[in-house]
């Protein structure tokens, strides 16, 4: 007998607490939360509120390393190298400012790096006289190659540290991390992965890929409930990784100083394994492979009603899409600013960036969406665009 693919698009929206009148088309910058994670992080909130003392001390600990356990499963990891983090800023702030850098020293980072964790390198290095370098991405045509090679070449035997985006954030690239990260470890540079992007929109496995240090949220792509991040490091690189926040497990290793760094709401870590059976009964790898496929069709579509050109396709592209915006008269940080809001006032949220010297929108696309959405965001576009921006 086979089984049914799930129906996806306006058929399961109602899984979802989505404003109906809204064109959700953003999914990659702060993710969703279905009706059924959110019911299960507040039976988490109901069990820690009814008995706060008994919670914490005697449920919390194991509950969190049963979470950890099934996350872990789920990234192609062992349970004991996964630990809970509230985001991707937490998670990378945890390892950069865990490093034992001294003047001189190098840390890299892509020219498309997110701007908060450039900012964490920036001050972990700033502090000690060491310095940010950067890796240019070649960028609106990409190239696997080019971008291996310009890594390499940035390299030089004073860089301490690569931090390397799984999936871009403006850009939207989905970069050949494997290749990466063997030729960061060819010249002896440890690779800190900032996949905030990866968790549910692209397959990972933590042992094939064989980085250092890996730091994801599950709020994004696996639709888990807002402030579940994690932080995954290799075995050998626990001794010395600590949280933003000593607490009491100072110094009794790695699981010891993550898992409690004092009393918060762990509610979002521990209904991980819900978000994680949601997305295998959307389809799992299925559902994942239709998003990057919807997004391409969504991009191209986009591209050709606004009568302009698309950002990555093909093998550097995934559930999210570019579209360079047909502007004329000079690209700022204000302007962007302005279509954005004037977007959001005409009832979409696919948010604009300025990359180079181009304004590009980026859409995403996630179980929810269908070409129908894509079809009123051009719309959309197209009418903001005609006013003065
Ligand atoms: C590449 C990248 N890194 C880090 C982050 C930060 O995620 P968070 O705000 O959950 O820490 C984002 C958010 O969009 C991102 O795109």
């Amino acid at each position: 007998m086979t089984v049914a693919p799930p129906m996806l698009g306006s058929a399961v929206r109602h899984e979802w607490l989505l404003d109906p009148d809204f064109v959700s088309v953003n999914h990659g910058s702060f993710g969703a939360t279905p009706r059924i994670v959110l019911a299960a992080q507040q039976d988490w909130q109901r069990r820690m509120e009814a008995q706060t003392g008994r919670f914490f001390r005697s449920l919390l600990p194991d509950a969190l390393r049963h979470a950890a356990e099934q996350l872990a499963a789920f990234i192609g990891a062992d349970g004991q190298d996964v630990v809970f983090v509230e985001n991707a800023t937490v998670g990378c702030n945890a390892v950069l400012r865990s490093l034992a850098l001294t003047a001189g020293d190098e840390v890299l980072v892509l020219t498309h790096g997110y701007g908060a964790v450039r900012n964490a390198v920036r001050y972990v290095t700033e502090r000690v006289g060491a310095r940010m370098i950067e890796a240019a991405l070649p960028f609106p045509r990409p190239d696997a190659d080019a971008i291996v090679a310009s890594i390499a070449a940035a390299l030089t035997s004073r860089t301490k540290l690569a931090v390397i985006d799984h999936i871009t954030s403006g850009s939207a690239l989905l970069l050949p991390l494997q290749r990466i990260v063997a030729s960061c470890h060819d010249a002896g540079v440890p690779v800190l992965v900032d996949g905030a992007h990866g968790p549910g929109q692209v397959a990972l496995d933590m042992r094939a890929l064989g980085a250092d240090w890996y730091v994801g949220n599950c709020h994004k792509w696996l639709c888990a409930a807002k402030g579940c991040g994690f932080l995954w490091a290799a075995p050998e690189r626990q001794a010395g990784l600590h949280p933003v926040t000593i607490s009491h497990g100072f110094g009794n290793g790695y699981l010891a100083e993550f898992d409690w760094t004092g009393t918060r709401d762990c509610s979002a870590w521990l209904s991980v394994g819900v978000a994680i059976d949601f997305h295998a009964r959307l389809g799992g790898a299925a559902l994942r492979e239709r998003n990057v496929a919807l997004a391409a069709e969504a991009t191209s579509l986009l591209s050709r009603r606004l009568n302009t050109e698309p950002g990555a396709v093909g093998a550097l592209a995934g559930a999210m899409g570019l579209v360079r915006l047909p502007l004329t008269g000079p690209v700022t940080a204000a302007r962007s600013l302005r279509i954005r809001e004037r977007l959001l006032d005409a009832g979409t949220d696919a948010p604009t960036h300025v990359i180079d010297d181009s304004l590009w929108l980026r859409l995403s696309a996630h179980a929810y969406n269908e070409i129908a959405d894509y079809e009123r965001l051009a719309e959309i576009t197209a009418l903001v665009l005609r006013e003065a921006v």
